[in-house]
């Protein structure tokens, strides 16, 4: 017969293991450049969020609908709107609202005529992000 006592604390020993894992990797992660910007529920398909950078300065990060997470300069090369008050969220793509061009995950620009015909235009840098399940995090120095 299992022993009640014994099988509260093999699961309190999980559990412990469980929440001291996540701070020792936060800090992994921030001593190679990592920082985190948003929990992860908050930044759903679709989602657009600014975040200032104290070296980077200002950013935006924004979810595809297909779930990747993109972070990016937060000023549109057209003529500089930010993405975080103007960006709308399109596919795999974000639009900024204030002439329509496109920025795809890669940060590759491009404006959409009405037939569908695609001109490139100038891309926006784009960093590299991770998202845990938990946290979002990017990271400004790095690719
Ligand atoms: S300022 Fe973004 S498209 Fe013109």
């Amino acid at each position: 017969m299992d022993d009640p006592g014994r099988m509260a604390l093999g699961d309190d020993v999980v559990v412990a293991e469980a929440l001291l894992g996540a701070p020792e990797a936060a800090h992994e992660a921030a001593d190679e450049g990592w920082v985190p910007v948003v929990h992860s529920e908050l930044l759903p398909p679709g989602g657009v969020v600014g975040f200032d950078h104290d070296d980077r300065g200002p950013l935006v990060v924004w979810r595809s609908e297909g779930g990747r997470v993109v972070a990016m300069d937060d000023r549109c090369p057209h003529q500089w709107s930010s993405l975080r008050a103007v960006g709308v969220v399109d596919g795999e793509e974000i639009v900024c609202t204030t002439h329509f061009w496109r920025f795809g995950t890669d940060g590759a620009g491009c404006k959409q005529s009405m037939h569908g015909r695609r001109d490139e235009k100038d891309a926006v840098d784009v960093m590299a992000t991770l998202d845990d399940g938990d946290r979002v995090w990017i990271r400004p120095a790095g690719d």
